[in-house]
């Protein structure tokens, strides 16, 4: 879930444990540790409950020393976020971090308590502390324990070990939980994520499922879940190195809200002509995949749901191809019914979000002609695990709440849509030069809805002191309003509820008054008569009315009704336009609230546990 840096090395770690543990931060934590081992075998922990800074203070202060260490940010799941409970956990010579959940810890821990063991934590980790601990007793070497006490994990892991009397190894085990091994000129280093080393190194190897890997100064073993020795591909990374800088910006979030032009850039780049969409840079057997799908499964959780309910108009409308989006934890548990040609899409941002990652591979026993991402990450567990990778290429997303990343998705699957339609054809070459017109308008369109920055940084202390606010949209711009009320939600902490405005009249008019905010998406399209119905509703119960409008749209403001008129942008494209002017209201509505916007509380950023 959260973060996990290693490394082994001639020289003090600390600072590059620290240094790596600050790149994660944005993942989203409630406590820090480290435990470092010199070559005497003198071992340092030290936990922190709160902010990794608290943390390095304390590291600074003790001046530890020691080539050999393992550090943590953990997000709890299993005991309340304390120092106790922060890891590195402790068994004789044996510290632990551990990412993830160990489901079977219960009796794990009742059989080790029972061999004597003394639980100190409420953590599922600790018994993998004690577990290795045990079977180091009969096993040869600490990677030997290391699979014996694996195969005894039930669970989504990725747990990192060393034995305090063999201060120059360490053990780490994959098991549903990212690890990648970064190699340096005699250190080496592991992460859960890359972009924590990349101060240190660019060359990288992902473990694999079920994986277990040794390392010392010198070299890096890794064997498979079957025990045999095996060689895993090294990349070369060229991810950015400064994307953990915010720049002239005050937040990662808003950082990445006004880089949607270039992102959205990215994601179109070599993959549209003036006018076409080039099917073959969707993936390879794009073409033959496209021309056959009858239908379309979305799998996703959050922010990449909504983008997906949004989509799911243009997937039946512009490609003809009937489409079904869910919720991965439902998805996942649910008995489905897997239609004759249909494709799954899994989307995802971080492209580890253990739900989506689960209905990825139960899906892929059940018959879909292909599996394909739509994600953010290169590299990540649902690119490697899927037929057609199609990412996003927003670059490195940093806030918890998700922004360029639901955009970028959403300009990857309109091209999507259309190269389907265009292959089955259903959409003329007119009709796609139409289309591809309003992608290349997109970067300058945006522009022009974040030029609104000031005006929405305004109106937002109308809601800052309001308990409750609810989104309105019709069509695709329903998703557009969840997405809105989610991102509300997330930073601010106010409670949003977003409702397709022909369902108002069926149980929520019943909560507006004067103390409800009600923001309303309206576009000039076929449904604009219908919407203004329904912004009648409201007014007549005295509800406050935001309507963020076409300038032709022909709304009149008076004392119940603020209009922020928005410039007529092609209706191809609008629901993407549309959500960024959401975007900044959450975003200031968050700063004149005081919340840690890039942080905000109980939220990490890659949910990699269930
Ligand atoms: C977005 O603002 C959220 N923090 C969250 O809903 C997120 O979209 C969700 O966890 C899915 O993540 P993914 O896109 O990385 O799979
Ligand atoms: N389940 C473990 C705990 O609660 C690890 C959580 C994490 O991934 O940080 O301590």
């Amino acid at each position: 879930m959260c973060g996990i840096v290693g490394a082994v090395a001639q020289r003090d770690v600390a600072e590059i444990l620290v240094e790596g543990l600050r790149r994660l931060e944005y993942r989203g934590y409630d406590s820090a540790g480290v435990a470092i081992v010199d070559d005497k075998q003198n071992l340092t922990r030290i936990r922190r409950l709160g902010k990794v800074q608290e943390l390095s203070d304390a590291i600074d202060e003790q001046h530890v020393v020691g080539g050999t260490g393992i550090a943590h940010t953990r997000w709890a799941t299993h005991g309340e976020p304390s120092e106790i409970n922060a890891h590195p956990h402790i068994s004789g010579d044996i510290s632990v971090v551990h990412n993830g959940i160990i489901e079977n810890h219960e009796a794990l821990r009742e059989v080790l308590k029972a061999r004597g063991y003394e639980f100190v934590s409420q953590t599922d980790t600790e018994v993998i502390a004690h577990l290795v601990e045990w079977e180091l007793r009969s096993a040869s070497s600490l990677r030997e324990a290391v699979q014996s006490a694996a195969a005894q994990l039930e669970g989504a892991y990725g747990t990192v070990i060393f034995d305090r009397k063999d201060p120059t190894r360490l053990v780490v085990a994959r098991s549903g939980s990212p690890i990648v091994i970064g190699f340096g000129v005699g250190e080496n280093f592991l992460a859960s994520d890359q972009l924590a080393l990349l101060n240190v190194t660019r060359r990288f190897m992902y473990l694999e499922e079920g994986d277990v890997a040794e390392m010392t100064r010198r070299e890096v073993k890794v064997f498979d879940s079957q025990g045999q020795a095996v060689e895993r591909e090294v990349i070369e990374s060229n991810a950015e190195h400064d994307a953990g800088d915010k720049g002239q910006y005050r937040h990662f979030m808003q950082k990445e809200i006004f880089e949607q032009p270039t992102a959205l850039k990215g994601t179109m780049e070599g993959r549209i002509t003036h006018n076409s969409v080039i099917t073959e840079s969707i993936g390879v057997n794009a073409v033959e995949i496209l021309s056959k799908v009858e239908h379309v499964q979305i799998i996703a959780c959050g922010t990449s749901y909504n983008s997906g309910m949004a989509a799911r108009y243009w997937f039946e409308d512009i490609a003809g191809v009937s489409c079904d989006v869910e919720i991965a934890s439902e998805f996942r548990y649910r008995n489905f019914v897997t239609r004759p040609n249909s494709l799954l899409i899994t989307l995802s941002q971080s492209g580890e979000t253990a739900d989506t990652l689960a209905a990825l591979r139960i899906a892929k026993q059940r018959g879909y002609m292909a599996a394909m991402t739509i994600c953010n990450v290169s590299g990540s567990s649902l690119v490697r695990e899927s037929d057609i990778a199609f990412m996003t290429r927003a670059g490195t997303e940093i806030g918890v709440a998700s922004t360029k990343a639901f955009t970028t998705q959403l300009a990857a699957m309109l091209m999507l849509v259309t190269a389907i339609g265009k292959e089955q054809g259903r959409v003329s070459s007119e009709k796609e030069a139409e289309i591809v017109e309003a992608i290349h308008a997109l970067p300058v369109q945006i522009e022009s809805a974040l030029a609104f920055d000031k005006q929405i940084e305004a109106l937002a202390e109308d809601f800052a002191d309001k308990h409750h606010t609810l989104f309105l949209g019709r069509g695709e711009y329903y998703p557009i309003a969840m997405e809105a009320a989610l991102k509300l939600k997330e930073i601010s902490y106010i409670h949003a509820e977003a409702y397709a405005a022909g369902e108002l009249k069926h149980g929520p008019l019943a909560l507006i008054d004067a103390d409800m905010p009600v923001v309303v998406i309206a576009p000039n399209n076929d449904l604009l008569e219908k919407l203004k119905s329904n912004v009648e509703e409201v007014r007549a119960r005295g509800g406050l009315l935001y309507v963020f409008a076409d300038e032709q749209a022909g709304f009149e403001e008076d004392d119940t009704m603020k209009i922020i008129p928005m410039p007529h942008v092609s209706e191809i494209t609008a629901p993407i336009f549309y959500t960024v002017p959401m975007q900044l209201l959450s975003y200031h509505v968050a700063l004149i609230k005081g919340t840690d916007v890039d942080q905000p509380r109980n939220l990490a950023k890659a949910v990699t546990v269930e």
